[in-house]
This record gives C-alpha cells, sequence and structure tokens, in this order.
C-alpha cells in the first residue's frame, strides 16, 4: 500500500509493522477535533490568500460530508494510514479528488494532532467541570435534609465527637470545589493553539495562527513552535487533576462502604446502585463505591505513564508521544463515568438516621465536652483532661458511658461538676455548641450550606 508519506522510500513496511506503529484504532476518537480543526486550518489559507475560496469551499463541503458520516458513524478507518489525520486526508481526497491534498499545505501532523487533543480537553474538561458542579448539588440536597442529623466523627476510625451529617458530606463539597477550581484553571492552559507550529519550526507561507486560534475557539497561540508541537504538560496537568478528584471520591466511596457494611449501617445503598452475590443470596455490595475506589488506581497510572513518557524526550516531536493518547481517553472516560454513578449513590441512598444517633450515644465521643466544661471553669484544660480520662477508665471498666454516671461520682473527681453536666453530655448539645468558624455547630452547617448554594450558581466560589 502507497504511503502519503511515501516519497522518498523503495520499500513499505510488513503488515504487523504498520499495525505495531498504528494509532487509528484509538485515536478515530478524535475525528470530530481533526475535521474541525482542518475546517479553521482551511480558512485559514483562504484568508492568507494560499487557497482560492473555490478551492477551499470544494475542501470545506469535503471535510463537512466526512463530518457528517463520522457523526452517523460511517466512516471506515484503515490501519493502511496509520492514524487520524491521514486517514481523513486519504478520504477527502477521495471525495474530492487531489485538491484533498492542499488542505496540508502549511501544517504537519505534529501540529494538527496537538491541536486535536486541546480541543478534544477543552470539551471534556468543560463536561467534567458540569458534573463537577451537579455532584456537589446532590451534595448540598442531603446535607440540607441532614443538619441536625448527627453521628459520630473519628480520627484514626476512632469515634472522636460527634458531627452533623450534612458537616461531612460538605467536606467533600469544599473537596470538589477546589477540584472544580483547578480543572478551571487549567483551562487557560489547555485553550491555546498549536496550530499553525507546522513539524516543529513554523512554516515559510504567509499563514495567520491568531485567525485559526480564534475560529477555533481559543485565546491565544503557542509563542514557540518546538514547544507548541512537543510538550503535553496540558495533558499531565488534566490528569494529576484528574488523580486528585479520583483520590477525593476513592476516599468518599471508602466511607460509603463502611457506612453499608453490617457494622456501620449508617446508610443503605439504593437498589439500582447495588448488586447482588452469585451465590450468596442475602449480599448487597457496594460495587460502584469498590469500583470508583479501584479506577482510581488506574488514573494515577494514566498520570504516572505519561509523565515516564516525557521524561526523557528531546525536543520536538517524538513517536513516544502518540502514548499519550489512551491514558487520557481513559482517564476522561473513568472520570466522567465516576462522577455520574456518584451523584446518583448520592441522590438515591438513604440515610440511616436513628442508627447514627443511636451511634453517638453509645460511646465516648461526649469526653472533649466534659473536659472542656472543666477548662471553662477554670481548671487548666490538661488538668480537665486527665480527671475525663480517669472518668472514662472507670466507666469502661464497669461498662457504662459518661452520661450513665451518678452526679456524685462526678463530684467526687471534681467539685466543680455541676447536674448540668448531663445536658453538656447529650450529643445534640455538643454538635449545636461547636460554633467556631467552620466547625459543625447547626447554625454553623447551615451558613456553610448558603454559601456552598451560592457558589454552585455562581460557578464560582
Ligand atoms: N499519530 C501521531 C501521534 O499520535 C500523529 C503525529 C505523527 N507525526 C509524525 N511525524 N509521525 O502522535
Amino acid at each position: 500500500m502507497k504511503k502519503l508519506w511515501g516519497g522518498r522510500f523503495q520499500k513499505t513496511p510488513e503488515k504487523w509493522v504498520d499495525e505495531f506503529g498504528a494509532s487509528i484504532s484509538f485515536d478515530q476518537h478524535l475525528v470530530a477535533e481533526d475535521i474541525t480543526g482542518s475546517l479553521a486550518h482551511a480558512a485559514m489559507l483562504k484568508k492568507c490568500g494560499i487557497l482560492t475560496a473555490e478551492e477551499e469551499l470544494k475542501i470545506r463541503e469535503g471535510l463537512n460530508t466526512l463530518l457528517q458520516k463520522a457523526e452517523e458513524g460511517t466512516l471506515e478507518f484503515s490501519v493502511d494510514y496509520e492514524d487520524i489525520h491521514l486517514n481523513i486526508e486519504k478520504m477527502l481526497i477521495d471525495e474530492i479528488g487531489p485538491l484533498g491534498g492542499k488542505l496540508h499545505t502549511g501544517r504537519s501532523r505534529n501540529d494538527q494532532v496537538a491541536t486535536d487533543m486541546h480541543l478534544y480537553l477543552k470539551n471534556h474538561v468543560g463536561h467534567i467541570i458540569e458534573l463537577i458542579e451537579a455532584f456537589q448539588s446532590a451534595l448540598i440536597e442531603k446535607a440540607e435534609a441532614n443538619v441536625e442529623t448527627i453521628l459520630p466523627g473519628y480520627t484514626h476510625l476512632q469515634r472522636a465527637q460527634p458531627i452533623s451529617f450534612a458537616h461531612h458530606l460538605l467536606a467533600y463539597f469544599w473537596m470538589l470545589e477546589r477540584d472544580k477550581e483547578r480543572f478551571q484553571d487549567s483551562m487557560k492552559r489547555i485553550n491555546k493553539s498549536p496550530l499553525g507550529c507546522g513539524a516543529l519550526a513554523g512554516t515559510t507561507f504567509p499563514i495567520d495562527r491568531d485567525y485559526s486560534a480564534e475560529l477555533l475557539g481559543f485565546d491565544a497561540i503557542y509563542e514557540n513552535s518546538l514547544d507548541g508541537v512537543s510538550d503535553r504538560d496540558f495533558i499531565l496537568e488534566f490528569l494529576s487533576n484528574s488523580s486528585m478528584l479520583m483520590m477525593h471520591l476513592s476516599r468518599f466511596s471508602e466511607e460509603i462502604i463502611l457506612w453499608c457494611s453490617q457494622e456501620f449501617k449508617f446508610i443503605e445503598l439504593d437498589d439500582t446502585y447495588a448488586t447482588g452475590s452469585s451465590m450468596m443470596p442475602q449480599k448487597k455490595n457496594p460495587d460502584m463505591a469498590e469500583l470508583i475506589r479501584g479506577k482510581t488506581g488506574r488514573v494515577y497510572g494514566d498520570m504516572m505513564g505519561l509523565f515516564t513518557i516525557m521524561k526523557g524526550l528531546p525536543l520536538a516531536y517524538n513517536k513516544d508521544l502518540q502514548e499519550d493518547k489512551e491514558g487520557m481517553f481513559d482517564t476522561v472516560k473513568t472520570v466522567e463515568g465516576s462522577l455520574q454513578i456518584f451523584t446518583g449513590m448520592i441522590q438515591t441512598m438513604t440515610v440511616n438516621k436513628d442508627v447514627m444517633k443511636q451511634a453517638t450515644k453509645q460511646d465516648f465521643s461526649n469526653a472533649t465536652e466534659l473536659a472542656d466544661y472543666l477548662a471553662k471553669k477554670g481548671m487548666p484544660f490538661r488538668e480537665a483532661h486527665e480527671v475525663v480520662g480517669k472518668l472514662v477508665y472507670t466507666c469502661i471498666e464497669r461498662g457504662i458511658y459518661l452520661s450513665d454516671m451518678p452526679i456524685g461520682e462526678f463530684q467526687q473527681a471534681s467539685t466543680l461538676f455541676e447536674e448540668d453536666i448531663y445536658t453538656v453530655l447529650d450529643p445534640y448539645y455538643a454538635v449545636e455548641k461547636r460554633m467556631s468558624a467552620g466547625g459543625t455547630g447547626f447554625k454553623q452547617v447551615k451558613q456553610a450550606l448558603e454559601k456552598a448554594k451560592a457558589c454552585v450558581a455562581a460557578g464560582v466560589c
């Protein structure tokens, strides 16, 4: 098979060598971006007098026919033409004749592929930002219904202090907010056009890169042609931002998995987001949360893969760069899917408010309250900590909780104790009183909810 670049060659590679070198099996995902880039390139060539208006019209019509076929899924790609760029060029020549070969004037596949990937990420990062916002809205909705739902807060996975469930959910809201900011900020760098950088050094044709950039909706052009065709930092940034986001989703998944275990029973997942076991009829497994936790690993892998590909590459383009795509596609698919699934899982889960509340009563997570009580009455906190620690020990020995202890025994430990300690020991009271900024007090949480809603409505915080 004669290659589009075959002029200086005497022999053609074996089929299996072609197959090894080809990227068409995966870069066909870029078909719409590739054609869009070509349409802008052709319009620019016309504006600069490099193509006549008639030539550009024919090329445009040909490309639009291909775009339509791409949308219908009727284009047939071939390994013989290696990648998406050469496949489309060949199809255009088949469609409109040798004039199709003029399209490649003043550009190279190197700036073409970089342009395609900028266009691709621009669309998908925009979509990911929308999906994050939808997820945040689901968190707000669940949080609003659970401001006064209290559960134990944990450190070291040991019950620590009671908190509002809304406060817990909003913690993820703010993590996701920072993830969103990172994606938003990365748009500045994604939104640059490498088109017209040529193979590496620009071109002798009098092209207008600003014009094609503008047609493609880019804010600016790459200042340096070598940089424009050879860096993939915009993809690496996307993969790092995605890794961070997935890390957050993975931690949340871990909590979901724990919460719906028999040991916790804090929530129940809707049947539509759970699966059964082929052997054990009683099972209801949180597979979706487990999968998101698992898929976090592949996103980290995609990021590490590309960092490793890039680290030794001399300027400018090297074929190694063809390996940048599968990881990017994989991460886009994983992140988009994970966000969608997680949103539905949160919206449909049942919160077992009573179980959560009960859990705050059967522990010592009110011990800090007692120490604070003494400290407020003038005892140095360190001393108060010691007094309460001893009381906790006594309770454990007797198999009771602090609120079961008679007042006389409290007063034996310290004369500062009065009857009102039983109010202080109530976990509801403990949560309500944590009114410091960013704390779990109900009023604080309501304010935080208002702020969160305003952020979602404005698209920024
Ligand atoms: N398929 C190639 C890639 O994905 C396109 C660029 C090829 N350029 C070249 N000079 N071989 O990176």
